[in-house]
């Protein structure tokens, strides 16, 4: 199995003591933890809330340490206001941030069943403060850390736990799908990219405060101490049908090789995680567990989509050097993705729900995450228009209503009907991931 961890060859020049460590550093393989929410009622709560945690958040200059492990912290724009930031401060914010995500719905597509007047308390509402996540690579781990910040969090009055998700997972996601690796490399962070990763992209893009790449920093928020090493988080979470994922497999293709090759063209890769590219008749786990070739592709050779379709969630998502019909720099559009999955996978041959909650928390982080994930979701997600797909949507990902269809290209190409939503949002919100001295500056 490929480790996500990646070799640390290059002498970092980032100041790694500062950086969270869910920034620059993968999560563990297999993974234990917990997203907690949490509400401030009264600013000096808030600071003794971040004094406490101030030691533990973790940097990325020692997330091993003794095992990979980690807790990683991350406000929104209520929760600065909820602390007390002062109003310059906050000002200084950029305005999709203080608006929240349930404001930038109809930016993100997110309609219908994804409409934040159907999200789960506490997403959508103003209450939203902190988000704290703790990572483990063993359940021991995971339970023990736990222990320790339950006792230590449930003595601060004036904070309160609105909600939790423990999710664990062996790198594979809820649909059976290897998930999660597939990075940009962070110059500067002292990761030696791999085969097909590319060049590493300019730490501007992930840590405000260094060029990007375009040559100058993103804006930082003020005062620099509360700004720079920090980066943006978004956070979304859904729930997914893997029940009629399998029927709508099983309704559109009669054999198990034709369903799981149907099952790569959606998303671009087998479940292993070998690519089509690589791999376009039948599946090679082999690439898939081999680090060195599990992102060694482009579609230089493929410009139609006969081996990844056009339209696949990992085409659209990244499409590498597809020709576009809407020009875009695919530089600047990257994330970094540190989702994670909970509840038990459903395996391919149940049709039927079982009414059990599984799915994905999806969590992008970068300098420019909101606006990209707001760009991904409207025009990448939600259209079909970039790559002349026309409204034809991200098979995996969008909310699709009747008729809706998936297109894998050949002679002829096949219109796969029966398209559903996969996957419902049941929630998210947008954060302020601060460095390490900036939690110290918040909690004072
Ligand atoms: C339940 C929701 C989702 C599922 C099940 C899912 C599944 C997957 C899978 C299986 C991969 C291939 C593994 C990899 O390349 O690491 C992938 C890649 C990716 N996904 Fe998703 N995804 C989900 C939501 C999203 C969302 C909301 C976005 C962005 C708006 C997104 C963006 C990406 C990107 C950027 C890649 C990497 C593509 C590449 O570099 O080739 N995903 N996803």
């Amino acid at each position: 199995m490929p480790s996500p961890f990646r070799r640390l060859r290059r002498p970092p020049t980032l100041d790694l003591d500062d950086i969270q460590a869910t920034l620059l550093r993968a999560r563990p393989e297999p993974y234990f933890g917990t997203h907690a929410i949490l509400e401030i009622t009264d600013p000096a709560a808030g600071k003794e809330l971040l004094r406490r945690l101030a030691p533990r958040v973790t940097s990325a200059a020692r997330w091993d340490e003794p095992r990979p492990s980690w807790l990683a912290l991350a406000l929104s724009y209520q929760g600065l206001v909820a602390l007390g930031v002062p109003q310059q401060s906050l000002a200084s914010f950029p305005a999709n941030f203080r608006a929240g995500m349930a404001d930038r719905a109809a930016r993100l597509r997110d309609t219908g069943p994804n409409a934040p007047d159907r999200w789960e308390f506490p997403f959508g509402s103003p209450r939203v403060h902190v988000a704290v996540s703790v990572y483990a690579a063993t359940e021991d781990d995971w339970q023990r850390e736990m222990a320790e910040y339950e006792q230590e969090l449930g003595e601060v009055p004036g904070v309160h736990l609105l909600s939790y998700q423990d999710f664990a997972a062996d790198g594979f996601n809820v649909f059976g799908y290897r998930d999660g690796f597939s990075q940009p490399v962070v110059e500067g962070s002292g990761a030696e990219p791999l085969p097909g990763d590319g060049r590493p992209i300019k730490a501007g893009e992930f840590v405000l405060g260094q060029a990007s790449e375009t040559g100058v920093p993103l804006p930082v928020p003020v005062p620099d101490v509360l700004g720079r090493n920090g980066t943006y988080v978004v956070f979304r979470k859904y729930h997914s049908h893997v029940a009629a994922f399998n029927t709508f497999l099983h309704d559109n293709a009669s054999t198990e090789a034709e369903r799981e090759l149907l099952a790569a063209k959606l998303v671009g890769r087998w479940r292993s995680g070998a690519p089509l590219a690589l791999a376009p008749e039948r599946d090679a786990p082999a690439i898939g567990e081999d680090p060195n070739r599990i992102n060694d592709f482009d579609y230089a050779a493929d410009p139609r989509g006969l081996r990844t379709p056009l339209g696949s969630h990992i085409r659209r998502m990244n499409p590498r050097d597809t020709k576009l019909t809407v020009l875009t720099d695919v530089n600047i559009r990257r994330i970094i993705r540190r989702g994670t999955s909970y509840g038990r996978p459903l395996p391919p041959d149940r049709l039927k729900d079982d009414g059990r909650a599984r799915g994905l928390d999806f969590i992008a982080l970068g300098a420019r995450a909101i606006d990209n994930v707001e760009f991904l979701q409207s025009e990448w997600v939600g259209s079909g228009n970039f790559v002349g797909l026309g409204k034809e949507k991200d098979p995996l990902i969008s909310s699709q209503g009747k008729g809706a269809y998936f297109t894998v290209p050949g002679t002829p190409p096949r219109r796969v009907k029966g398209i559903q939503s996969f996957n419902t949002l049941r929630g998210g919100e947008y954060f302020f991931m601060p460095s390490l001295s900036a939690v110290r500056w918040l909690s004072t």
